[in-house]
């Protein structure tokens, strides 16, 4: 039996869960920062094999021009102030998603915030955006980029807008935020889909979301000369039209892709998003939408209930170009990213 899930189950889940992810995060964060703790991670629990350089055709994975040595990254949320991207790639995520992160500092919603689902193998959270703002973001990847292991890493940002920003000037914080982040990072994720933000979502409409795509856009032309891949992350809560029109508005703006999904709103367990197994269907029908609809030059990233080979080939089997997950690496511990990454990586070899 695997030490990790049954230490979860037994012990973990008695503790606080915001406490217990805080910690988490800090002891990856303090492990990715030791030279010699990180080789031994990278050596053993997170050995990937070395992606082929110069190589991003179709069948290898990559964002950009920059290539992926697997096809599973670390999803939004976890590391919020990118202060762990080290030891998570040390742990074996091919790539990893920071933020979502907001102009200005904010604490978030009050706790209790985040709750397991332990028989439903998911969590509940309505954390509200709680970081420490882009200037404090752009430190610490500024940092990471000081070191040859750092500039390794494939690293995204996922932006938001602050709290008590109005809706009318939404836009401006995704352009600030854009423009801050991107020289130090390979990609940027546009967030108009989490459920703890009041009115965040409704930004997803189009007439609210080209705005802001063409700000977050502009933002990055301002802070770089290099072509800086867009994303934009939707909510599984969306009907068909809705998701279509997205859609066909990032190929209008020529955006790199779509990141689905976010939580879901879709349960009666009380305010917040769930994640893991419980959205598991519904991520899978909305990659599947997106990807037959999706340009044939742009990226799908697949998110949502991914918590074994089986679920993320599905993903990839419906379209997926990558996947992303968060829930999972919580229940089955720091093993699994890599284990993932490496049988991922044995089908595609076959
Ligand atoms: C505690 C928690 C916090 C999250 N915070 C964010 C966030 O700040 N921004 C974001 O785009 N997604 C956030 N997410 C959503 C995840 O990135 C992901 O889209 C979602 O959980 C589905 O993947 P999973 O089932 O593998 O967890 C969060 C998820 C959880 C569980």
């Amino acid at each position: 039996m695997a030490v990790y899930p049954w230490v979860y189950r037994n012990l973990i889940r008695h503790t606080d869960p915001e406490a217990a992810h805080r910690l988490a995060v800090a002891a990856i964060s303090v492990a990715g920062r030791v030279a010699t703790a990180r080789g031994l991670l990278r050596a053993t629990v997170g050995h990937l094999p070395a992606p082929h350089s110069g190589d991003v055709g179709r069948r290898s994975p990559h964002i950009g021009t920059r290539v992926l040595p697997g096809r599973l990254g670390l999803g939004a949320g976890m590391d919020k102030d990118a202060t762990a991207v080290l030891g998570m790639s040390a742990l074996g995520f091919a790539f990893v998603e920071v933020g979502t992160v907001t102009p200005r500092p904010q604490p978030g919603n009050e706790a209790p915030r985040m709750w397991r689902l332990i028989e439903d193998e998911g969590l509940r959270n309505r954390m509200g955006f709680n970081n420490q703002g882009v200037e404090a973001m752009v430190e610490h990847l500024r940092d990471l980029r000081s070191t040859r292991p750092g500039r390794g890493v494939v690293v995204g940002a996922n932006i938001g807008k602050n709290k008590t920003t109005p809706e009318e000037d939404a836009a401006e914080d995704y352009r600030v935020c854009a423009r801050a982040l991107v020289p130090w990072v390979d990609f940027i994720v546009v967030n108009v889909s989490s459920p703890n933000t009041p009115g965040l979502r409704d930004l997803q409409s189009v007439d609210h979301l080209r705005p802001i795509l063409e700000a977050a856009r502009r933002g990055c032309e301002e802070g770089t000369v290099r072509r800086m891949p867009l994303f934009v992350k939707i909510a599984p809560d969306l009907g068909d039209a809705e998701i279509l029109a997205i859609v066909e508005l990032t190929r209008e703006l020529g955006l790199e892709g779509v990141v689905a999904t976010n939580t879901t709103i879709d349960h009666d367990l009380g305010a917040g998003g769930v994640s893991g197994a419980p959205l598991r269907d519904r991520a899978l029908e909305v990659v599947s939408l997106v990807a037959r609809h999706l340009g044939e030059d742009q990226t799908l990233i697949g998110t949502g209930g991914v918590a074994d080979c089986q679920d993320a080939r599905r993903m990839l089997e419906a379209g997926a170009d990558l996947v992303e997950a968060f829930t999972a690496f919580v229940l089955e511990g720091p093993t699994w990213p890599g284990r993932m990454n490496r049988e991922l990586a044995a089908d595609t070899s076959r």
